[in-house]
Parts: C-alpha cells; sequence; structure tokens
C-alpha cells in the first residue's frame, strides 16, 4: 500500500468517526455519506437528486443520511416536527440565498422566523381563498381556461406538445400576472410579446452554473468564461421579464385585490422591494401550476388511466355550469393525486435543526445545525410497509381521496385526516405554499374546461421515460423536455 493510500484511508477514518452525526444510535445510510457529500453533489449536478434521495428511502427507510451534516426524512411526523413546529418549523438554510432576487431577500427567501412573519402578515391576506374566489380573479382565471381550451381544439388530433410549446405555462403565467397586476397583467397565451417573457422566465437551465455559483463562488468566477462559451451552462438572465416587472410594479393603479395593490396601500417598502416581491410570486407561480398540470394531463391521457378521465368527465358534463370549482369531488380528488405523485417541488425543502440540545426526529438524536429536510416526492411516494403514508403509493388512483364503499364517514374522515398529514406538495407549515388556493382554483378551472370539452390520449411519438421527472434547481420538468397529447373532441 503507497503512503498516499494509506493517509487517505486514514483521513476517510478520522472523518468517519469525527463525524457530527455519530449518535448513539448512527444514522442510516451508505457509508460514504458519513465522509463526504461528493455523492449527492453529483446527483444535484445531473439533475438526479430527488431520484437518487428516493432511492435511499427505498432502501433504508424514512430516515436517512444523505452527506457528512445532511439527514433526509420522509415520514409525516419528521415533517410535521421540521415544518411546523412553533408555527413555521426550523430555519431555512443559505441554499435559500440561490433565489434572492435583485439582491433583495423576498418572503421566500428571507431565513428566520421573525423576519419572515413580518412579511408574510403584509401580503397573506392577498392569497386567502375568499379574495381568490372574488369575481375578478375567478371570472379571468376561467376566461384563460377557456384561451387555452381553444388551442387544444386547434391542435387537436394532431397533438399538442403541452411542454415544448409551454401552453400550460403561459396560462399559469396569464392566471398569476391577473393576481398579481391586474389590469397591466399578460395575456401571453395570445401575445408573443407577453409569451417571449414567458418563457424566459419558465425555461431555466441554469441548473449547474447556479449551484456551482452556490458551492463554490471562487471556482465559479475562475470558470465562468469556460462554462459559458465551452460547455453552454450559462447563467439565467432575464432581461425582459426584469423590466416587465419594474415597470409594472411602479404602475400605481392595480385592482384592489391585487397583491400589488396591497403592496402600495400597506407597506412602506421600498419599490426595488416591491418589484422583487411581485418577481418571486411570479416566477414561483408559473413552472409549479404549468408543470403539476402536464404531469397530470400526461398521466390522465394513459390508458391506464381511461376509467379516472371518463369518471371525471362525467362529474364535469352532469353539474350545472354555474356550480363553483370546489364544489366537484373527483375534480378534487383528480387534483390531489395529481400533485400527490407528481409535486411540481419534488425536493428537499432544507432546514436548519435549531441550536440549543438539538431535535430528536423520528427517534433519532439530531445535533444542532444539521441540515434535515423532506422531499414532497418521497413523503408521498413512500408506502406504510418503509415507513409512509400512502398505500400502492405508484398507483395514481384519485379515488383514494374519496370514501370508499362501505367506509363509513367516521372511518373514511379518520383514513383522510392521515392522507393530509402525510401530503406535502404545498410544503407545510407556515412557510407552506402562500399560492396554494390561486394555484388549486387555476388547476381545477383548466381540467374543468378540457375534460368538459375532450378527451386525451397520449400521442404514440413520445418515447420511454421522457415523462420521468428531472430536477431543475427546486422544480422539476420532463426528462425528453417535450408532452405530446393528443386532444379528441366529445360529443356535444
Ligand atoms: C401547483 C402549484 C404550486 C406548488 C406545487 C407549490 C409548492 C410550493 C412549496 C412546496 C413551497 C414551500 C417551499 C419551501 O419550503 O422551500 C411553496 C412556497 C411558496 N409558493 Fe408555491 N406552489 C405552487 C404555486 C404557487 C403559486 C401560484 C404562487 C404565487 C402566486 C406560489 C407562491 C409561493 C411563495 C411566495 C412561496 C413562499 C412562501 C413562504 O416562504 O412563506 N406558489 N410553494
Amino acid at each position: 500500500m503507497t503512503p498516499i493510500l494509506v493517509l487517505l484511508l486514514l483521513t476517510l477514518a478520522l472523518l468517519y468517526f469525527l463525524s457530527p452525526l455519530l449518535s448513539p444510535s448512527p444514522i442510516p445510510g451508505p457509508l460514504y455519506a458519513r465522509v463526504t457529500s461528493l455523492i449527492l453533489k453529483y446527483h444535484e449536478f445531473t439533475a438526479t437528486r430527488t431520484a437518487y434521495i428516493h432511492s435511499l428511502h427505498l432502501r433504508y427507510g424514512p430516515v436517512v443520511r444523505i452527506a457528512p451534516n445532511e439527514v433526509a426524512f420522509a415520514s409525516a411526523t419528521a415533517a410535521k416536527e421540521i415544518y411546523c413546529s412553533n408555527g413555521s418549523g426550523y430555519d431555512k438554510t443559505e441554499w435559500y440565498d440561490l433565489f434572492k432576487v435583485y439582491d433583495r431577500r423576498t418572503m421566500f427567501t428571507t431565513l428566520g422566523k421573525s423576519e419572515h412573519a413580518k412579511r408574510k402578515r403584509l401580503l397573506a391576506d392577498r392569497y386567502a381563498n375568499s379574495n381568490i374566489m372574488k369575481g375578478g380573479i375567478m371570472e379571468g382565471i376561467k376566461e384563460r381556461a377557456r384561451t387555452f381550451a381553444g388551442l387544444c381544439e386547434k391542435g387537436g388530433k394532431e397533438g399538442v406538445d403541452l411542454y415544448e410549446t409551454k401552453v400550460l405555462h403561459a396560462y399559469a403565467f396569464d392566471c398569476v400576472t391577473l393576481h398579481l397586476f391586474h389590469p397591466h397583467s399578460t395575456n401571453s397565451l395570445t401575445d408573443p410579446k407577453d409569451s417571449e417573457i414567458m418563457l424566459e422566465v419558465t425555461f431555466d437551465s441554469s441548473l449547474q452554473n447556479r449551484l456551482l455559483s452556490h458551492y463554490s463562488p471562487l471556482l465559479h468566477r475562475l470558470l465562468n468564461t469556460f462554462l459559458s462559451n465551452i460547455l453552454s451552462l450559462k447563467p439565467r438572465e432575464t432581461p425582459l421579464a426584469d423590466s416587465f416587472v419594474l415597470d409594472t410594479a411602479a404602475q400605481p393603479n392595480a385592482s384592489p385585490f391585487t397583491l400589488l395593490h396591497r403592496l402600495h396601500s400597506q407597506s412602506s417598502l421600498p419599490q426595488i422591494d416591491i418589484a422583487a416581491e411581485s418577481l418571486d410570486h411570479m416566477a414561483a407561480g408559473i413552472d409549479t401550476t404549468g408543470d403539476a398540470l402536464c404531469f397530470l394531463i400526461w398521466e390522465l391521457s394513459q390508458p391506464s388511466s381511461l376509467s379516472y378521465q371518463k369518471h371525471l368527465q362525467q362529474e364535469l358534463r352532469s353539474a350545472p355550469p354555474d356550480t363553483p370549482v370546489e364544489k366537484l369531488p373527483y375534480l378534487d380528488a383528480v387534483v390531489m393525486e395529481g400533485l400527490r405523485m407528481f409535486p411540481a417541488i419534488p425536493m428537499s425543502l432544507p432546514r436548519y435543526c435549531p441550536p440549543g440540545g438539538g431535535s430528536i426526529i423520528d427517534n433519532y438524536q439530531i445535533p444542532p445545525n444539521t441540515i434535515v429536510s423532506c422531499q414532497p416526492y418521497s413523503v408521498q411516494r413512500l408506502g406504510p410497509e418503509k415507513g409512509g403514508v400512502f398505500p400502492e403509493p405508484d398507483r395514481f388512483w384519485p379515488g383514494r381521496w374519496l370514501k370508499a364503499e362501505g367506509e363509513t364517514q367516521a372511518e373514511f374522515e379518520e383514513r383522510e385526516r392521515g392522507m393530509k398529514r402525510g401530503f406535502m406538495a404545498f410544503g407545510m407549515g407556515g412557510r407552506g405554499c402562500i399560492g396554494k388556493h390561486l394555484a388549486l382554483a387555476e388547476m381545477k378551472c383548466l381540467l374543468r374546461e378540457v375534460y368538459g370539452r375532450f378527451g386525451t390520449v397520449p400521442d404514440g411519438r413520445m418515447g420511454r421515460g421522457e415523462m420521468e421527472m428531472a430536477d431543475l434547481l427546486v422544480s422539476s420538468r420532463p426528462r425528453g423536455q417535450r408532452c405530446l397529447v393528443r386532444f379528441e373532441k366529445l360529443d356535444a
């Protein structure tokens, strides 16, 4: 054995034994995770972190050490502790610095509780269901859903590429700008100029570039030209979106239901913070809702989902046209099941274990400052036999959200409470998604328009694995970056 090899082995052994997570009951996980985070980083850079961590949960169970100072959890109890204890859970890590806007901290990127609570108090009521359900917003969403269905009719049997054309993202963009800025909202479904702004925000291929800038700013600076020109790993630039938001956020006459009205009338925030907060919400509302709809329509189009699609069409076509979307139980079940199987933010939401004595999570003693997280994908896709919540977790089955035949109301409510405890698509606790009601309204209105008028089938040109989820920085997208679906008009 060469001296270098001996030295290397000794160093690894030392790291192994000095590892801060060597608790009396060692945390399960691969041995290398005790000494290095390199394997985890490799998966981050190759857009496979979510799938990698999930494979570790399948192998080691709901608690897995993924790096010397990082533990992933996948149980409902752990999620409650990390994200809900004392209201908004543990503090966020500096990983969220990657999402600062104009170098300002927005609500999403505040790290500590009190800073976050202050910003949230200012905004929260614009996102309350009672505000979203108001005429101005709901009518606008329905109008956009009708425009979308018109595009499906045009594409018809030839098929529409729901991902590459970004029509679903355009719909989400037009809906979120309605809520943020009306009457200065966009019309990207039909106006190519607005579409250019949307494409700039939604087409994000800067994963590797941004990760490198986060982990090693020095190396990033040194390699900048090489990364951009030789490897085409460019930093993200959004000049059209920036000028749209900076101009719009300065407009004085936004409608009372909008976020902008609220920011102008109730806050003393500098104009740059108003623009940063608005841009952050705009970006948060596009890929999430667009991708969630894309994966869900794809799944509903599969032959194995035909009976679910028919059930949905029947509910939508038999309900009186003025039935509010939240009063359609099967539609609700389909949306919940879609978000369970394909959470638009599937990845770890990292937090610091609080200072002091550390925490006990799922019976493991976790030292202070350890990075702990759950990834919505695993919390929702681990079966009870692996410590998760949902039976047959890889089966798309909307009926699980409804009362089963022979089940009493009390039994159903108990089962439903359990499922909701393990539902994490919108995060959990005080830092969970503020846009949840808006997103649900958008998804339901669009599905109602589509499945009230069409049947959908997958286009035969799609290859295997193209609709697997590939990681972006926080959200995901179809690995093949296309989603070809054909729309077949139903009889009137
Ligand atoms: C299906 C659609 C959506 C999904 C699955 C989703 C998911 C999530 C998740 C998981 C979080 C927590 C992130 C974390 O802890 O790091 C979050 C936070 C957030 N979401 Fe959403 N989101 C959706 C739509 C929207 C929309 C439409 C908006 C705004 C218009 C929005 C705005 C936000 C904001 C501002 C936060 C930060 C909240 C805070 O820190 O208090 N989201 N979202």
